[in-house]
């Protein structure tokens, strides 16, 4: 809806109302037509405000309408009419102008900002670019250099910016509905011709072509396969070359094909899912409902490694206070250096006070007395976790929540250690913690749905996308991964190179396929889990029976590599090579390809040709299968939840909306018909067995991904 009255007797305000954001829905859109057709037919009004209620212009489009059917007057004309009036129209700008309320702020013929308001056109990263006009006004406002970076990116930028870049007329701390009345007062009767946007000619910079060229390579190496940014410097060019109308209609046609494309669609199922995981719920039904979170304003992070500073850090960026405990007298000094410069550092970035004196540093444990909660991140080492957790139980004030950061370790068993199991629950972080937005808040059979309701509110207040998912080895991101590097290790066996598989899943849209990514986090970590797991015994990754554990397929190649010191980036050696040890480029290894010709040599294996497409299928399928059993298992409580999970902490691409979206999209019959073939071709990997799950799917027609959890729920009442 939109409210209208009369201000100063001769301003007409218009007011957006539709909480939380003014979204643009068809009655807003009805609203807005309505009433500025009442206050430009009224002769007593001489200039026009539009502002939102509640402190917010517009958070744009209503993307519940998307995708259905188009009731109400559309935005193009609407801000077409707007433009066109022949009485000032101010747009009073407060908390947000984003998407389509800026579109629709640039229909205006002035714009006033508080210097608290954000703006942007956001539409890249819902697969969309700004098509009511956007991405042909605001390169006629502020340039085409400048529109292409908000546009291609979607970001956000401050008043001040906004002021700076041209974007707004005016920023105040003051009430913005009463400057922009004042204002509208200054400029009521002044000729509006300079004003409207759409007939500005648009700025071109001499050396058009050679910019956008080099625009739209940089665009096409970050989007990796997204199509809209793209698009939206396709759309900005036509803004640059092209009159006005014809703008319009290129970016009319643009948008019709983003919208009927797959990737606009999975963009925006990812953004519902990381709403819907927000509202967790446990297989007993506990939920936000029916569990209050603790109020939590101090917390201690115990063991400074690479995991306890940023999570540390992170912590004391919520605006808690932050007991960080390390036992070791170096590693305290160097992670105390490390944790002002990374608080610093962010400070910069993002305007603002570093947190500095937030935390607390002390190699005591007693420091943590007087916590709300721990999170331990020490060693992944069971008895010193046992250890760590006995003197917590001792130290701290009773109800303190007692988390760990473990990466895979039995939070039960951890829970079962202490007198009160209730209060103990995972908080499985992703590194960098102060950089990765993901959290797995991991509960246990004990854990109390008020321990799991704090952390997910703690997560929340950490800016994490959190997932609440249930106990069992590596959790859901770990698990699927895990499938994930085996296959890659069988293709190496099979003939493939780590470039091969590495590029084929890039060209998916990973920022880094999975070699270069285990060389990036150390490819001893993994090596040290198989050691202890009994899997990569000494001398065994060379005899006879080297390629089988239990009876199953099994890949040494990653501990003979281990074996030879290569521990990725940071030994300068891995899959690939690297200028010395610490550095990021990493460069083919002529080595490495004698290595994989010895090793196929001695287990009498004859190399084969390996295409992309059979990397992306034994890769992925594996993992997808992986995704259906931990659904079948109740670790995870929707197909949601695993996406989110995907294309926050693994770099899933966003734009193929996380594993189990992306098996919906190529159709679950193939990935099981596919998965059934490849089980064939190797009886000796059980894990590439379709599950049951999957199975079921696909006889009950395939459904929709929101409709897997009604299929699950039946094949448990059956079972
Ligand atoms: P790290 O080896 O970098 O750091 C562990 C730190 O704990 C060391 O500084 C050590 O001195 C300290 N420490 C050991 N015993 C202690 C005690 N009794 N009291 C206080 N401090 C103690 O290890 P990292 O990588 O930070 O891992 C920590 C935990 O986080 C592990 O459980 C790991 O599995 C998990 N994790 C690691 C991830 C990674 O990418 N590195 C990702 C997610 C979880």
């Amino acid at each position: 809806m939109a409210q209208y009255t009369r201000v100063s007797g001769v301003v007409g305000l218009i007011t957006l109302q539709n909480p939380p954001v003014n979204a643009l829905s068809a009655v807003v859109r009805q609203g807005i037509v309505d009433k500025v057709e009442t206050a430009l037919s009224d002769p007593k009004v001489k200039s026009v405000v539009i502002c939102g209620q509640n402190g917010n212009f517009c958070g744009g489009a209503d993307i519940k309408e998307f995708g259905t059917k188009m009731f109400g007057p559309p935005l193009i004309p609407m801000i077409h009419s707007i433009e066109a009036a022949n009485k000032p129209v101010v747009a009073a700008i407060e908390g947000s102008a984003l998407g389509g309320g800026l579109e629709l702020a640039l229909g205006c013929h002035y714009r006033i900002a508080h210097s608290k308001a954000r703006l942007g056109l956001p539409e890249v990263t819902l697969g969309l670019l700004p098509a009511a006009g956007g991405s042909q006004r605001l390169p006629r406002l502020i340039g085409v250099p400048a529109a292409l970076n908000l546009i291609t990116t979607g970001r956000h930028v401050t008043a001040a910016e906004a002021l700076q870049l041209g974007i707004v007329d005016q920023v105040t701390d003051h009430n913005t509905v009463d400057a922009a009345v004042k204002f509208a007062l200054s400029v009521a009767g002044r000729s509006l011709d300079a004003r409207r946007i759409s007939t500005y000619p648009c700025p071109r910079p001499s050396d058009l072509d050679a910019l956008f060229e080099e625009v739209m390579q940089k665009v096409r190496q970050s989007a990796r396969g997204a199509i809209a940014p793209v698009a939206c410097v396709q759309a900005v060019r036509a803004a640059a070359t092209l009159p006005y109308t014809q703008g319009m209609e290129r970016e009319k046609e643009l948008m019709a094909t983003l919208f009927t494309s797959g990737q606009a669609r999975a963009m925006q199922y990812i953004f519902f899912a990381q709403r819907a995981v927000g509202r967790w719920r446990m297989p007993s039904g506990a939920s936000w409902d029916t569990s209050k979170p603790r109020p939590v304003t101090k917390a201690a992070v115990i063991g400074l490694g690479t995991m306890g500073r940023g999570i540390a850090v992170a912590l004391a960026r919520a605006g808690l206070s932050v007991v960080a405990v390390e036992t070791q007298e170096k590693q305290l000094l160097e992670a105390k250096q490390a944790m002002s410069s990374m608080l610093e550092r962010g400070a910069k970035r993002r305007g603002g006070v570093p947190a500095l004196g937030l935390i607390s540093y002390s190699q005591s444990i007693q420091a943590a007395a007087d916590v709300d909660l721990v999170i331990e991140a020490v060693f992944e080492d069971m008895a010193l976790k046992i250890e760590v957790f006995k003197q917590l139980t001792a130290v701290c004030k009773p109800g303190t929540l007692l988390c760990t950061n473990t990466s895979g370790l039995d939070v039960d068993q951890l829970a079962s250690e202490t007198p009160n199991p209730e209060l103990v629950v995972g908080m499985h972080f992703f590194a960098p913690a102060h950089v990765m937005n993901l959290l797995e808040v991991v509960y246990g059979p004990r854990s109390s749905p008020q321990a799991v309701a704090t952390a997910m509110q703690l997560g929340k207040k950490m800016g994490k996308a959190s997932v609440a998912v249930g106990n069992c080895s590596g959790f859901v991101g770990n698990r699927m991964l895990k499938l994930y590097l085996e296959q890659a290790s069988f293709l190496l066996e099979e003939g493939a190179t780590p470039e091969l598989v590495d590029r084929a899943l890039e060209e998916f849209g990973f920022p880094m396929g999975v070699f270069r990514m285990s060389d990036l986090s150390g490819l001893d970590v993994g090596w040290r889990v198989r050691k202890a797991a009994g899997l990569a015994e000494p001398g065994e990754a060379s005899g006879p029976s080297a390629r089988i554990r239990k009876g199953y397929r099994y890949s040494p190649i990653g501990d003979l590599v281990c074996e030879q010191g290569r521990f990725g980036q940071k030994t300068g050696r891995g899959w690939y090579q690297y200028e010395k040890p610490g550095s990021r480029v990493a460069r083919s290894d002529p080595w490495m390809h004698s290595f994989l010709e010895q090793y196929r040599a001695r287990h009498g294996l004859v190399a084969r040709s390996i295409d992309h497409q059979e990397v992306l299928e034994r890769c992925l399928y594996s993992l997808i299968n992986e995704g259906f059993r931990i659904l079948e298992d109740g670790i995870a409580a929707g197909p949601e939840d695993i996406d989110v999970i995907y294309v926050f902490g693994y770099g899933w691409p966003r734009h193929r909306g996380g594993p189990m979206f992306y098996a919906s999209m190529v159709g679950l019959a193939k990935v099981l018909e596919r998965l059934e073939h490849y089980h064939q071709a190797h009886p000796d990997v059980p894990n590439l067995q379709p599950c049951s799950l999957l199975r079921r799917l696909v006889a009950s027609g395939s459904p929709p991904v929101h409709m897997w959890r009604e299929v699950r729920k039946k094949l448990h009442s059956q079972l």
